[in-house]
């Protein structure tokens, strides 16, 4: 096909040899097949920053740290200035929770590399070499459905393991690839300790893919992974090896009241003896 003006300059630099075909226009990026150094990758070209909205993009870059601070407090404003910043840390953001989760031995797209706006990524494909359909294209039998639930479920307990929660993991956004199950589209990736939302967004995203695998096996729709698995993060003792059941215990012991009001009011009598005690020293 003919070459986008966005690749222009990786044409130049040799990053890019040919932009073989347009994979897919979405709400917030266009994905091409390229070939680059002689091997078929994924481009993604992120769109402009006003097709999103701001203050829903706020609400997962909180706990997201600026390249320093002078851009910290630019994306805090919604100045022209602060939108750019923005938008770079929105971009970067996926490039790098992709290169964490890679680490941490999450399925996702491996990264080639990041210019100009473009992330070149590893192309999935299914078994005849055609780009991979995504879980939603796909028709599943129970087992299958229970199977990838559970894989799925054990990827987002790595993920929060690395200090990730995907903030939009849905049938949308997981590829059948080749070898399995592909997580993708990762530029709203929330930071889980410095975020306030973090728990409802890891809520939401077990939420997602247990109501699409309950299409299938109907069972999965009285589980409550998400809630488990915070739990277990929230105390400290999440780990790749934690054993879960799907259950979540509400605690329903009503709160004693009367003994936490006892508990201030004694510890105000011990706090004004010790300033009268102070007064009469002095
Ligand atoms: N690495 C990849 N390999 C194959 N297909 C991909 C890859 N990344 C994205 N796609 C395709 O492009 C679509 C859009 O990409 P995505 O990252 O989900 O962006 P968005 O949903 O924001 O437009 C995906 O649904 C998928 O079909
Ligand atoms: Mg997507």
């Amino acid at each position: 096909m003919k070459t986008p003006e966005c690749f222009e300059i990786l044409v130049l630099n040799g990053l890019v040899d040919e932009v073989v075909s347009r994979l897919m226009s979405g709400k917030e990026a266009d994905v091409y097949v390229v070939q680059s150094k002689g091997e078929l990758c994924c481009a993604k070209v992120y769109k402009d920053i006003r097709t999103r909205s701001f203050s829903q993009m706020a609400q997962y870059q909180e706990g997201r740290k600026g390249r320093n601070s002078r851009q910290a407090r630019a994306m805090q404003k919604n100045t022209r200035y602060g939108r750019k910043e923005t938008e770079e840390a929105w971009k970067n953001a996926e490039v790098d929770a992709l290169r964490t989760l890679t680490e941490a031995g999450v399925r996702v797209p491996h990264v080639y590399d990041y210019a100009a706006g473009i992330l070149l990524m590893e192309f999935v494909v299914d078994a005849d070499g055609n780009a991979a359909p995504r879980l939603n294209d796909i028709r599943l039998t129970g087992a299958k459905a229970r199977e990838y639930h559970r894989l799925l479920i054990n990827e987002i307990v790595l993920m929060l393991c690395a200090g990730i929660i995907h903030g939009d993991l849905s049938e949308y956004n997981v590829l059948v690839g080749r070898d399995g199950l592909v997580i993708i589209d990762l530029p709203q990736a929330v930071n889980a300790a410095g975020n306030n939302n973090a728990r409802s967004m890891l809520e939401r995203d077990v939420e997602n893919i247990t109501a699409y695998f309950g299409r299938f096996a109907p069972e999965l729709l009285s589980t409550d992974y998400g809630r488990e698995i915070w739990k277990l993060y929230a105390n400290g003792t999440l780990s790749v090896t934690s054993e879960l059941t799907g259950l979540f215990k509400q605690n329903d012991t009503p709160a004693d009241v009367k003994g936490v009001m006892r508990e201030i009011d004694y510890a105000r009598i011990l706090y004004e003896r010790t300033l009268a005690r102070k007064s009469q020293l002095s």
